[in-house]
């Protein structure tokens, strides 16, 4: 990565304010998966134990209304998590700007401190430059390590780095370390797994993958549009009746670039879509739905996925939340799991991917799974991600162009 990073600074001494992602799904106030505090903690850590005399983190959660505060998208959950995984308390304000907020600041003894959603300000997400730089008047240095926010420019993500030294930290150091790999540099061979409900999330990171991967592998909801440009009869299964031409065009392009495409070709079939009474099925008649990649596409995938060197997944393959129709997904994440041991880079996006290999315990058996759902989508479709746009470049060495040619 070009961009500096919380090495490049020194902290000593200095209010650190850190945008920090924990937009982390609760249910009744509880945190149900903490992936995203817990990826928070290396760079909260470093800038602790490196000096710095206050370090201020920043968030949002979830979509308020932006009229202010709102009980059910406080940040309460997740100082009280982060203060046990970091082991010291966390101080959260009760707003992130204004005065009370500075009065609370001179006030707590706490070293580690939370504002409050910066949602509950409309402001946030206008990236207003009066509220990016209120953000920034409460400290010295700027370290963004959102990386699940990263592809928003909002105040406390772009804005902000408009007044301080801005620089990223671990987190997204490390995201762009993978996902930046596996699309610019990969080990090949070079295999891409898509799933997901709908083709039409997906065309830029298809137009995009196809110019890279060697092979790429299609599951999930958006496999039927496929089919259906194959003229295969996909019964009642989700169809983009709109999409059914663009996906012809690109099973086109991937024949002119080389790159090999395998379809689901045996399927899990309900007569609806609240069914469980699931059968497998060589064909969808009319009157079923598929909702699950068979056995025989499980094979063939893994075929595929044994020459690989590296694997990108991002989209479910089935309905994996519901039991009769999780086996596709979790018999090519077991089957992900056992390729890593043998040295192949396994990349999952962030989102319903992840919250998959997550429902599998395989959380600890990838090498890497993304914190971003959108922001790991947008990378891999090859845009700038705003967030990470607005961090300072790293300075070129004395003497030299910083490309290693002197
Ligand atoms: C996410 O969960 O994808 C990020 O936290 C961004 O949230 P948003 O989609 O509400 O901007």
């Amino acid at each position: 990565m070009n961009k500096m990073t919380v090495r490049d600074v020194d902290l000593k001494g200095k209010r650190v304010i850190i945008r920090v992602d924990f937009n982390v799904p609760l249910e009744a106030g509880k945190i149900t998966d903490d992936i995203r505090i817990r990826a928070a903690v290396p760079t909260v850590k470093y800038a602790l134990d490196h000096g710095a005399a206050r370090v201020i983190l920043m968030s949002h959660l979830g979509r308020p209304s932006g009229k202010g505060f709102e009980q059910e998208f406080s940040l309460t959950p997740a100082a009280k998590r982060l203060a046990e995984l970091i082991g010291q308390p966390v101080k959260l304000l009760s707003d992130c700007v204004g005065d009370g907020v500075r009065k609370d600041l001179a006030a707590a003894p706490e070293k580690l401190v939370l504002l409050e959603n910066l949602r509950f300000h409309k402001a946030e997400e206008k990236n207003d430059p009066a509220f990016a730089k209120e953000l920034a008047s409460l400290a010295d240095i700027y370290v963004n390590d959102a990386f699940g926010t990263a592809h928003r420019a909002h105040a406390s993500t772009a804005g902000v780095a408009a007044y301080l030294p801005a620089v990223s930290g671990f987190l997204i150091e490390k995201e762009l370390q993978y996902l930046g790999k596996a699309v610019n540099n990969p080990e090949r061979p070079f295999v891409v797994i898509l799933g997901g409900a709908k083709v039409s999330d997906k065309i830029l990171l298809i137009e995009n993958l196809l110019q890279k991967a060697n092979a790429i592998l299609v599951g999930g909801g958006m496999a039927y549009t496929f089919l259906k440009a194959q003229g295969i009869n996909i019964g009642d299964s989700k169809l983009e009746k709109d999409k059914v031409d663009l996906a012809k065009a690109l099973l086109e392009k991937a024949k002119v670039a080389g790159v090999q495409i395998v379809l689901t070709s045996d399927f899990v079939i309900v007569p609806n879509f609240d069914s469980n009474d699931a059968k497998i099925s060589d064909t969808i008649p009319d009157g079923f739905m598929s909702l699950d990649i068979g056995p025989k596409t499980r094979e063939a995938f893994k075929a595929v996925l044994s020459k690989a060197r590296t694997v990108v997944w991002n989209g479910p393959l089935g309905v994996f939340e519901r039991d009769a129709f999780l086996q596709g997904t979790k018999d090519i994440a077991l089957y992900l799991a056992a390729l890593k041991d043998k040295g192949v880079q396994t990349i999952i996006g962030g989102g319903d991917s992840a919250a998959a290999v997550l429902k599998f315990g395989l959380d600890d058996k990838m090498t890497h799974i993304s914190t971003g759902g959108g922001a790991s989508l947008e990378y891999l479709e090859g845009k700038e991600l705003p967030g990470i746009t607005a961090l300072n470049d790293k300075k070129k060495p004395a003497g030299g162009c910083g490309c290693g040619c002197h």
